[in-house]
Formats: structure tokens, sequence, C-alpha cells
């Protein structure tokens, strides 16, 4: 039978980046890249978000690919975020039809690509966010619809901090973050306990301290305690230059957070419980209800 040990690192290698995911990612940048050259006038385009920090879990969905316009389209700046969000959705929407929605700062682009019992989509990649965004020295603005504002954003400071995360925590930080966000989108919850869920990883920025302590259970159990005991605090971007983080959920949002970060420390401690009485296969069982499909059984 799979040890606990091993059962963690078939799930973190689980919900690693493979070759054939990151052709599928490429192919579906250069799609809409090609697309919306017709429409806009694009300086350059990337991927960007979790999935370039390699903290985003699968199925892959949502990867945001930011478009950077050249300053002969900077007239937007001046118009409401609402403007640009609208255009580029009604140019995807021709395109797209109904698999392109708008959302708050980026439109969502559908690929119909569904994932089947066990979250597997072969390799191909759900959906993705574009995001228009303008230089704006080294940093970024991009529109923010709810706000009413254009925001800044640094994608290069957040990887920064993530490596640097990573390699203080023994190299397996992005891991457990990519782990704890596979249970943030578990549909049991229903609606997400933690939005966003890049939250989680803000979060992990300091939530997770002291080292690695060698043993996946124990370094979960400790990190949803942690989450739990600190979701209700104000997190600010961790580049000091957007809205806090935090601020994507009310106090009703939080505290429902707080109670299902809470009862998946409790999960996780009759999971190691089982083990400390020689029950591993109830332990897997356990450590599988608390996750998903993709934590292996055997
Ligand atoms: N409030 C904010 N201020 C500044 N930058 C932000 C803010 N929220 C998100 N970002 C940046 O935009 C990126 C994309 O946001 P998103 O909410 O998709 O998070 P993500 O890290 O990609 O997580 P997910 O795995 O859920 O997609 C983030 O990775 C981060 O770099
Ligand atoms: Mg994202």
């Amino acid at each position: 039978m799979l040890t606990i040990d091993e059962a963690f690192r078939k799930f973190k290698s689980r919900l690693e980046l493979n070759d054939k995911e990151q052709a599928n990612a490429s192919a579906r940048q250069k799609e809409v890249r090609d697309y919306l050259d017709c429409k806009f006038e694009i300086d350059r385009s990337f991927l960007t978000g979790s999935y370039a920090r390699w903290t985003k879990t699968k199925p892959l969905k949502d990867v945001d690919i930011f478009f950077v316009l050249k300053g002969s389209e900077d007239d937007y700046l001046s118009k409401a975020p609402s403007v640009i969000l609208t255009d580029f959705h009604d140019a995807l929407a021709e395109k797209y039809g109904n698999n392109a929605r708008k959302q708050n700062r980026s439109i969502n682009v559908d690929f119909g690509v569904t994932a089947d019992s066990d979250d597997n989509t072969d390799y191909r990649v759900i959906s993705v966010d574009v995001v228009p965004a303008f230089d704006k020295g080294d940093n970024f603005t991009i529109p923010d619809n709810e706000l009413g504002k254009w925001i800044e954003t640094n994608p290069t400071i957040h990887a920064e901090k993530a490596v640097n995360a990573h390699q203080a925590f023994s190299n397996e930080w992005k891991g457990l973050v990519r782990m704890v966000k596979y249970w943030n989108n578990n549909p049991k919850h229903g609606e997400k306990p933690v939005k966003p869920s890049f939250l989680i990883e803000v979060m992990a920025l300091e939530c997770l301290y002291g080292g690695w302590g060698g043993s996946f259970d124990r370094e979960m159990q400790g990190f949803f305690a942690t989450l739990g005991d600190r979701i209700l605090d104000e997190w600010p971007d961790p580049a000091g230059l957007g809205p806090a983080i935090s601020d994507g959920m009310d106090q009703n949002r939080k505290s429902r957070a707080r109670s299902l970060l809470q009862a998946a420390e409790r999960e996780a401690t009759m999971a190691i419980d089982h083990v400390r009485h020689g029950r591993n296969g109830d332990a897997l069982k356990a450590w599988r209800e608390l996750f998903g499909p993709m934590f292996p059984l055997s």
C-alpha cells in the first residue's frame, strides 16, 4: 500500500505542469493573440499569474494572459475600465461567442474542454483570462471594473516572492500552495472557501514559515491551522501596488472561509491520527476526501 508520503508526492506531481499542458497553453495564447492582433495595437503578450509561477492548480483553468497594448491605444487609460473590457469582450465574442465572458479585470475565454471525474483534461487548458494591460514604468496598469479605476500590478515581484519562499521551504512551498488551491476548488464546498485563490498564495508567503519539517501531512495540518487563524486579517498586495488581496471577500465570506479551513485542519488531524494507529488505508481515504480525486489511493 502507498505510504502517506508517497501519496503526497504523487499528488504533488499530478498538480505540476507538464510539457503537453505547456504546449497547449502556448498554442492557445498564440491563437488568441493572432486574433486580437487584427483588432488592437498589441505590443506583446505573455502567460502570467499563477500559471507562470507554477502555483496554478489542476485542472488548468483561467490561465492569465497579459496583452500589453501599444502607446497608440492609451486613450483607453483616460476612460472607465469598463470601456476597454467591453471592447475586448465584444472582439472576443465575435470569435468565441458565449464562451467569451466579461469579468472584473479580464475576459474569460472558455475552450469547451471538460474535466473527467478524475479531474483530467487530456492535458488541455479549459479557459484563459485575457487581461488588457499597459506598461507603467516597471509595472503594469490593468482595468478593475468593480473599483471603476485602473490599478497597478507587477507580476515579476509576485514571482520573485514565490521563488524566495519556495527556496526557503526546501522547494516544497509551491507544491503545498497548489494542494491547498486544489482543496479550495473542491466542488463539495459549493462556492470556493477562499476568494480569490491568489489569497492562499499571498498568505502562504507568511503562513509557511520555520522551514520544511519533512512530512507533508504535518505541514498541511499546520498550514490549514494558520490559514484559519489569519484569514480575517487584512492581506495587502505583496508588491504594494494593487488593492488588498483580502478585499475579495466580505465579513460573512471570510468567516465561512475560516470555518472551512478549521474543518480541514480537523480532518488533517484525524488523518494523522489514523496513521498513528496503523490505519494507513483510512488515512489515505481521509486525505482524498479532504482534497478530491487527484489525491491518490493507490
Ligand atoms: N489586488 C491585486 N493587486 C495587484 N496585483 C494583483 C491583484 N490580484 C491579482 N494580482 C496579480 O494578477 C495575477 C492574476 O490574478 P488571479 O486572481 O488570476 O491570481 P492567480 O495568482 O493567477 O491565481 P489563480 O490560480 O486563482 O488563477 C496574480 O497572480 C497577481 O500577479
Ligand atoms: Mg489566475
